[in-house]
C-alpha cells in the first residue's frame, strides 16, 4: 500500500477512529487534519471559520495538507470532511497515496452527529429536525468527491468485522 493513507468521508464517518486503531495496528504514526490545522494555527476549526471564512478555512486546509503529505508521508491522515471536496484535493491524494472513503449511510451520520454538532461549524446551528434533510443533500454533493477514492469501504460493515479483518481489507 502506498502512503500517506488518506481517510475521507462525512464528518462521523469515524475517520479518526478508525484511523487511530488502524494506525496502531499497522504501526505507523497517525495524524488527524483538523488537528494539525488546530495546533499550525493555535485556532479551533470553529473560530477558523468564524473569523476567516469557509473560503480561507478550505485554502489553508489545503496548504496544510500539502504540507503534511510532503513533511510525514509515512503516515495515515484522517482528513477533514470536506478536505477531499474542495481545491482537486482528490485528485493530489489519488497521485501522493491511497485514499479510502469511509462510506456511512445518512442514517447513521444523523444518529452520530445528533449530539456532536458544537464543535463542526457546517453543522452547529442547524436544528435537529433540520439536520437529516441537510446531511442527505450535503452527502450526495459530496459523494461526487468521496467516490473518486481509490477505495470505498462501508462503516457499517467494516464495524461487523474483526480488526484483523479491516486490516486485511486495506491490503486487498
Ligand atoms: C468539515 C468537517 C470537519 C472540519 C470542518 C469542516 C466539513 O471535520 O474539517 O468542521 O466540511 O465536512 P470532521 O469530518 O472531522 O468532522
Amino acid at each position: 500500500m502506498r502512503l500517506p493513507l488518506y481517510l475521507i468521508g462525512f464528518m462521523g464517518s469515524g475517520k479518526s477512529y478508525l484511523g487511530k486503531r488502524w494506525a496502531e495496528a499497522l504501526h505507523l504514526p497517525f495524524l488527524d487534519l483538523d488537528t494539525y490545522i488546530e495546533q499550525r494555527t493555535q485556532k479551533t476549526i470553529n473560530e477558523l471559520f468564524d473569523f476567516y471564512g469557509e473560503v480561507n478555512f478550505r485554502a489553508f486546509e489545503t496548504q496544510m495538507l500539502k504540507e503534511i503529505t510532503k513533511a510525514q508521508p509515512q503516515t495515515i491522515i484522517a482528513c477533514g470532511g470536506g478536505a477531499a471536496c474542495f481545491n482537486n484535493n482528490i485528485l493530489f491524494m489519488n497521485e501522493q497515496g491511497t485514499t479510502i472513503y469511509l462510506q456511512a449511510t445518512a442514517n447513521t451520520l444523523v444518529k452520530r452527529l445528533e449530539n456532536e454538532k458544537m464543535n463542526r461549524p457546517l453543522i452547529k446551528n442547524i436544528s435537529t429536525d433540520a439536520l437529516p434533510p441537510f446531511i442527505v443533500l450535503k452527502l450526495e454533493q459530496r459523494e461526487v468527491f468521496y467516490l473518486q477514492a481509490q477505495k470505498v469501504f462501508s462503516v457499517e460493515s467494516l464495524l461487523n468485522m474483526s480488526l484483523e479483518e479491516q486490516i486485511a481489507l486495506i491490503h486487498e
